[in-house]
């Protein structure tokens, strides 16, 4: 595949296959080999008309571990904000000669409407509510390195799933990869139609904490909620909340995440995400190696491409 748009396109092979080169990379880095030659000569754009730390500060640290080219570009004080559309602001990149254009936007679809306008791959970093790929597959790579494979594994995704763009690209993957995936929110706080979606919900966060090998937290968006579908702040925190008396509930070995921003003393306490069962800071870690992979697989021409559907 050209691009990488969403989880829902990538075969179980197509993920194992990023997964496995993620895993292939961090050896090679972990000889303290600090940079690649592999993408010497090719030009990654960061597209990013939203705000980001962990997402855009990635890609960029692993374009240039390849020794890509990186152009970051930010809406604010670009031209768009006279009005340049994301058409010509992308054809704009071409013409400076970007081979991956790595877009984040706040309208759903964005990424896949650039994939029909530039010659080069593009990778959704992020759109909307919509989806975010390379989140997805940096948590999957995390559950893989402290749970093993993830044939049977149970997954609650909790919180805010109306507005969150990684629970729909987490459910596709982790299904994918044969996990099991229950969405646990208000009911106010997930998405009308669920048809598709091929997980179980649950409105009970109590019952399926202690059957859970993976309890994902997800940040309240406060920035995309309609107040009248929000309980109170500490309503959420006491039935949805993740403390440390439910993470004494959770099963042996049973990690928890988060893929930031968080809410510290919102969905999460702050004791639960610095505990020894927190993945988080090692979800930014991998996040570096998995993007690697990614650029690595649409722009080397040297592994067998991804994705085969695109
Ligand atoms: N997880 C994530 O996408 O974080 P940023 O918004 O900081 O990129």
């Amino acid at each position: 595949m050209r691009h990488l748009l969403s989880t829902a396109d990538l075969s179980r092979d197509d993920a194992l296959l990023i997964l496995d080169t993620a895993e292939q990379l961090s050896q090679v880095s972990g000889r303290s080999i600090k940079k690649l030659p592999t993408l010497r000569g090719r030009t990654v754009v960061n597209l990013f008309f939203e705000d980001s730390t962990r997402t855009r500060i990635s890609f960029e640290a692993a374009a240039k571990r390849l020794s890509a080219d990186v152009i970051n570009f930010s809406a604010k004080g670009s031209s768009v904000s006279k009005g340049e559309s994301l058409k010509d602001t992308a054809l704009t990149l071409q013409a400076m000669g970007a081979d991956a254009v790595v877009v984040r936007h706040g309208a759903s679809g964005a990424p896949h409407r650039l994939a029909n306008w530039v010659d080069g791959s593009v990778v959704n970093a992020g759109d909307g509510t919509h989806e975010h790929p390379t989140q997805a597959l940096l948590d999957a790579f995390t559950m893989r390195r402290r749970l093993g494979d993830l044939e049977g594994r149970r997954v609650s995704i909790v919180g805010d799933v109306l507005h969150s763009r990684v629970a729909r690209s987490n459910v596709h993957l982790l299904t994918t990869l044969g996990a099991e995936v229950t969405l646990v929110a208000p009911p106010t706080l997930l998405p009308v139609a669920m048809g598709e979606w091929p997980c179980e919900v649950s409105y009970d966060f109590d019952a399926v904490l202690p059957k859970s090998d993976v309890v994902m937290m997800l940040r309240v968006q406060h920035e995309r909620m309609n107040a009248s579908y929000f309980p109170s702040a500490r309503e959420y925190s006491r039935r949805y909340g993740l403390d440390p008396e439910r993470l004494g509930r959770m099963p042996d070995g049973a990690i928890v995440m988060h893929p930031g921003p968080m809410n510290r003393g919102m969905e999460i306490a702050a004791e639960v995400a610095d505990s020894g069962r927190s993945t988080i800071v090692e979800q930014v870690t991998n996040g570096v190696t998995v993007r690697m992979a990614v650029l690595y697989l649409l722009l080397s021409g040297s592994e067998p491409a991804i994705g085969g559907n695109q």
